[in-house]
């Protein structure tokens, strides 16, 4: 064998030995049998030898070339073995015959009053909208006869991104994009448009049992013609009734303010811990404050492009966060959003 081919050989036996990752062959690779490797550069001898030289030298080059691959795979395939039998031994043993941890979660308490919500308003004919979190200040306040500068922005300051867009506080701002998208049904097929978007809300509030920067709503609105403030009692009445299962449940309304309704109420339910008697939660008033609510603003409706000389519409906006606290007697908000199983495990049921 040529002394040149012999010695190149040694060579890489001794590294393929002392090679201890797969990492190295890859270099040895590139080492011996690249284009600009030693093998290679072997064959570039071959210019100086004599036609039969050259015969028996060519040959043995290419033998080496085929060794070298093929050592260098065997080698490769030896380790990775090994490297696995490392991760296999490092895991700990475990005994198949424990039994299992029958550990169960369940849907979050506001997610199951959301379905709940959802399901009787289908009933009652409304879609379920999707909505973004992310949202322009025309969506949030403008389009809601929230003018820039207005006082009621004050309670509403949230997290505004760097390019102006900012996190819905309220649910309310999607009212803007629904009547555009269905304006066109209400107008020329006298469709009403009936819709509920529930949603995350944010809203830059220092937090305590009663208040979160996080939470969520449930918005509805209903327009057509001659709608008026029974269908929104009756609506409102018989969603309450099925979410918190009383058929007896009263709703009241007080006059409120929201720049978007005008009329403007808050929505009072009787009290579902004495029944309207009088008791500590209801602070002895026998009513509950549950949902704002009015008849739509007719500046929001004209924004959304529907004439208010022709219609008229419902809205509320229901807390669903305050709502699941009620249902299941949450009496920290802050749990809610904890994500902690130990705190959410006592409202775990089998849905
Ligand atoms: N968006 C209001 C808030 O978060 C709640 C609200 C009030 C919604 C009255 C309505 C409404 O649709 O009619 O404070």
């Amino acid at each position: 064998m040529n002394s040149g081919v012999l010695e190149l050989r040694n060579k890489l036996d001794s590294a393929l030995q002392q090679a201890a990752s797969v990492a190295e062959l890859e270099n040895l690779k590139v080492e011996y049998l690249g284009k600009k490797g030693s093998v290679t550069a072997l064959l570039k001898e071959m210019g100086k030898l004599s036609p039969e030289e050259k015969k028996s030298f060519g040959s043995e080059v290419n033998a080496l070339k085929d060794y070298a691959a093929q050592a260098i795979a065997d080698k490769a395939e030896l380790l990775q073995k090994l490297e696995l039998q490392k991760e296999l031994d490092a895991v700990e043993e475990f005994d198949i015959s424990m039994p299992p941890v029958l550990d169960r979660g369940s849907y979050h308490p506001v997610t199951l009053v959301q379905r709940k919500c959802e399901e009787v308003f289908r009933t009652m004919g409304f879609t379920v909208e999707d909505y973004s979190e992310i949202v322009t200040d025309y969506e949030c306040f403008e389009s809601l006869n929230i003018p820039k500068f207005h006082p009621a922005r004050d309670m509403q300051d949230t997290y505004y991104l760097d390019n102006g867009q900012l996190l819905k506080t309220q649910t309310s701002a999607a009212q803007n994009a629904i009547y555009k998208k269905y304006k066109d049904a209400l107008i020329n097929e006298g469709k009403p448009i009936k819709a509920v978007f529930p949603g995350r809300c944010f809203r830059n509030e220092a937090t305590d049992a009663c208040h979160e920067n996080t939470f969520f709503q449930m918005e509805g609105v209903m327009v057509g013609k001659d709608i008026s403030i029974a269908n929104l009692i009756y609506s409102m009445k018989t969603m309450l009734s099925e979410v918190f299962e009383n058929y007896g449940l009263k709703v009241r309304l007080r006059p409120g303010f929201f720049p978007f309704v005008e009329p403007g109420f808050e929505l009072d339910i009787s009290c579902q811990i004495c029944g309207g008697e009088g008791c500590p939660s209801c602070k002895h008033s026998g009513w509950l404050e549950l949902c704002p609510c009015g008849m739509i603003h007719p500046n929001v409706l004209r924004e959304g492009g529907i004439d208010p000389d022709v219609y008229t519409g419902f809205a509320f906006g229901l807390g669903l966060t305050r709502l699941a606290m009620m249902k299941y007697g949450v009496k920290d908000i802050r749990d809610l959003n904890s994500g902690s199983l130990t705190a959410m495990s006592q409202f775990f049921d089998d849905k």
